[in-house]
C-alpha cells in the first residue's frame, strides 16, 4: 500500500522539531534540535534567544527529517505546524515556515495545538483507543486536567492558577544550583531523600474543583532552604543530603497534589482511563506513584513514553485526526500563544 506521509513542525517553546509519519501513524523520520545549553546560564527559556535558534535550525532540522524518511516533499500529503499555545516569536517561526513550505510545495496546511498533542502521545504508544478518559497535561507551562471523548474533543475541568508543575521543577532547581532543566535534576536528587523530610503544602489538595496551585509549595521550598528574607541562593552552601531532602519532600508533594486531582476527576467523571502527558511525566517517582494507585482503583493507566513526554514533532500525529475530519488551516494562519486551556 502506499504510504501518505505528513509532515510535522514543532517549535512552541525551546525544542525544534520536526517528524514525518505515515498515515497509519508510524515513525519515518524525526528529528529534535534542543536548546537546553543555550538556555542554562540563565536557568531558564530566554524567548528571544529560543526564536533565534528555532530560526537557525528549523530548516536543518526539517530537512533531517525529510531525508531520514527517505521521501521527497512530492509524498508529504500535508504540513502540520503547532501554532498554539507557547513563546510567541518560538512559534512564528514554526508557523511560518510550515505556512511557506505548504505553499511552495502546495500542501494543505494543518494548525496544532501544543497541549491536545502532549495527550495524544498516549495514544500513540496504546493498540487500544484510550478514550473516553481523563488527560493530565503536566510540562513547564502548564498543569492542565481534561475529560476527553476523542483526541481533539476536550473539556477543559482545570488547570493551575500560578506556575506550571514543570515550572515548580524548573525553579526549585535553581534555588538548589542544579541543572537547566531542573525537573530531570531534581528528581535525581529525589531519589536519595527523605520524603517526608519536610512537610511541604499541597495547595488545594482538598478542594472539589479541578485547579492547581504551585507558588505557595515553591516559596515554602526557598524559605526550607534560606529561612526567610535571604534572597541570593548563589551563596548558599547546601549540604547534600539537605539537598536530597528538599527535593524528596518537593516532589512528593507536587505528585501527591496530581494524584489526588486525578482520582477525583476519574470519580466524577465515572472514567476507567487516565492518560498522562508533558514534560514532568517522565518523571520516575510520579510513574511509580501513578502506576500504584491505578492498580489500587483499577483504572487503566497510559503515561506516555518518555521521549514523547518532553517536546517532540512525533505526537504532531494528531494532525492525522484533523485530516480525518477534513479540518484544514487556511494560509492566513495565526499564532495563539497565550491559550491557556
Ligand atoms: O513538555 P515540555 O518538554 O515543555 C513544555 O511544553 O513546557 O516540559 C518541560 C518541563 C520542564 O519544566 C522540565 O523540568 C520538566 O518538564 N521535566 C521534568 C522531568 N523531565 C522534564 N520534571 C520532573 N521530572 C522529570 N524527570
Ligand atoms: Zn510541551
Amino acid at each position: 500500500d502506499a504510504i501518505l506521509p505528513i509532515l510535522t513542525i514543532e517549535s512552541t517553546c525551546d525544542e525544534t522539531a520536526a517528524a514525518v509519519i505515515s498515515d497509519d501513524g508510524a515513525v519515518m523520520g524525526q528529528c529534535i534540535a534542543t536548546q537546553e545549553a543555550l538556555h542554562e546560564q540563565f536557568r531558564g527559556v530566554v524567548p528571544e534567544v529560543a526564536a533565534r535558534a528555532h530560526l537557525e535550525r528549523i530548516l536543518p532540522v526539517i530537512d533531517t527529517a525529510i531525508r531520514q524518511a527517505k521521501v521527497s516533499p512530492d509524498d508529504l500529503t500535508a504540513i502540520a505546524v503547532a501554532d498554539r499555545p507557547g513563546l510567541a516569536g518560538s512559534l512564528l517561526v514554526g508557523v511560518v515556515a510550515g505556512k511557506t513550505l505548504a505553499i511552495a510545495w502546495q500542501k494543505p496546511l494543518v494548525s496544532l495545538n501544543h497541549l491536545h498533542a502532549h495527550l495524544y502521545a498516549c495514544q500513540l504508544s496504546n493498540e487500544s483507543s484510550v478514550y473516553p478518559c481523563v488527560g493530565l497535561i503536566v510540562s513547564g507551562g502548564h498543569t492542565s486536567l481534561y475529560y476527553c471523548t476523542s483526541p481533539l474533543d476536550l473539556e477543559y475541568l482545570g488547570g493551575t492558577i500560578d506556575d506550571a508543575a514543570g515550572e515548580a521543577f524548573d525553579k526549585v532547581g535553581a534555588m538548589l544550583s542544579l541543572g537547566f532543566p531542573g525537573g530531570p535534576e531534581v528528581s535525581k536528587l529525589a531519589a536519595k531523600g527523605k520524603r517526608d523530610a519536610y512537610a511541604f503544602p499541597r495547595s488545594m489538595i482538598h478542594e472539589k474543583h479541578f485547579d492547581f496551585s504551585f507558588s505557595g509549595l515553591k516559596t515554602a521550598v526557598r524559605y526550607a532552604i534560606t529561612g526567610p528574607g535571604q534572597q541570593d541562593f548563589s551563596k548558599l552552601r547546601i549540604d547534600d543530603q539537605i539537598k536530597a531532602d528538599v527535593c524528596a519532600s518537593f516532589e512528593t508533594a507536587v505528585v501527591d497534589v496530581l494524584l489526588s486531582k486525578c482520582r477525583r476527576a476519574l470519580k466524577q467523571y465515572k472514567c476507567k482511563q487516565l492518560i498522562i502527558g508533558g514534560g514532568v511525566a517522565a518523571n520516575r517517582y510520579l510513574r511509580q506513584q501513578f502506576e500504584n494507585a491505578a492498580k489500587q482503583d483499577q483504572f487503566a493507566l497510559t503515561i506516555a513514553p518518555p521521549d514523547l513526554c518532553t517536546d517532540n514533532a512525533v505526537m504532531g500525529a494528531i494532525a492525522l485526526e484533523k485530516i480525518r475530519r477534513g479540518d484544514f488551516a487556511s494560509f492566513d494562519l495565526d499564532i495563539t500563544p497565550g491559550l491557556q486551556r
